[in-house]
């Protein structure tokens, strides 16, 4: 095992930890419980809070340090899914294999859980922090990278673009905001949370950007080219819908190629970071992954 496949491994028995520590059980909340556990226990690649513990890493932080603000995105990821799949937005039926929130338990609960699981983040994120850690600040860098100015903005214009001329600048600004926002908040919170300068801070925050792209850009591929029983979710979900994606501006091979020059900027951007190599080897996982 090398040494990033073990990190990642041991990132995600961290945050699995926490996560189940955090939600309520089934004796405590029923249905909301469930359908909120259902959610973060399906088998997700947990790629943001690991991002969040190499943030900590890169600035020499302990990774303790980092454990509150981890399990934050990883609610807020399963918040964004849950709403992303309902009939109103994506209208999918499976997540990752198994049956979307909504399907299981109706539209209502699939809004009701997602909205738990977004409060819940913001309360892991300020109490699992330590108290010298600057927990205001990662609080609004969460709220400013996921809501009308970053995820939440970007989820609004990607439903807004279905059947948009293809255009390069629209599914960038789309992609950056829906997906690359929260990416780039990760790097962040775990920076912050280990005591990175703010220099160093900033630099993260592009590096979680072209990686975020460079993810989106392949999930558009994937949709593309992947199978469904591979991914979990429908393939070719996004041309049925008329999504404006990167490969239907770009085409597939230039949509792979700009993927990959985008993690190379990346890797550019974290060089001398103390988790340089770690981060490089998450780029290379995201250019390979097949779900
Ligand atoms: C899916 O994200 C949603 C997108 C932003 C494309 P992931 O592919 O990281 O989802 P899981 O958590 O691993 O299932
Ligand atoms: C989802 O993008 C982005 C967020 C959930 C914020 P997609 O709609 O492309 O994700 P999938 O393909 O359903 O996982
Ligand atoms: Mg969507
Ligand atoms: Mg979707
Ligand atoms: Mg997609």
């Amino acid at each position: 095992m090398n040494d990033f496949t073990a990190f990642m491994a041991e990132a995600c028995a961290r945050v699995d930890t926490a996560l189940d520590e955090c939600l309520p059980s089934v004796a405590e909340r029923g249905e909301l419980a469930e359908a909120m556990r259902h959610i973060v226990f399906s088998g997700g690649k947990r790629l943001r809070p690991a991002l969040v513990e190499l943030g900590a890493l890169d600035v020499g932080g302990e990774l303790s340090r980092a454990r509150g603000a981890a399990a934050a995105v990883e609610l807020m990821h399963a918040y964004s899914l849950v709403h992303d799949d309902l009939p109103a937005m994506d209208d999918a039926q499976q997540r990752r294999g198994k049956p979307c929130v909504h399907v299981l338990w109706g539209d209502a609960m699939g809004v009701l859980a997602g909205d738990a699981l977004l409060t819940l983040s913001f309360e892991v994120l300020a109490r699992g922090t330590p108290a010298d850690a600057p927990v205001g600040e990662m609080c609004a860098v969460l709220a400013r990278h996921t809501g009308w100015a970053g995820m939440v903005g970007g989820q609004c214009d990607d439903l807004a673009a279905e059947g948009a001329e293809p255009d390069l600048e629209h599914v960038r600004r789309i992609h950056e905001g829906k997906t690359a926002a929260l990416l780039a908040a990760c790097l962040q919170l775990g920076a912050l949370a280990g005591g990175g300068d703010p220099a160093h801070v900033e630099r993260l925050g592009g590096v979680g950007l072209d990686l975020g792209l460079a993810f989106q850009i392949v999930d558009d591929l994937l949709d593309v080219e992947g199978e469904s029983a591979d991914l979990g979710k429908a393939a070719g979900a996004d041309a049925e819908a008329g999504k404006l994606t990167w490969p239907a501006v770009v085409g597939a091979a230039q949509a792979r190629s700009d993927a990959e020059q985008l993690v190379s900027d990346a890797l550019q951007r974290s060089r001398g970071g103390a988790a340089e190599g770690l981060i490089a080897a998450l780029g290379a996982k995201i250019l390979a992954r097949r779900s």
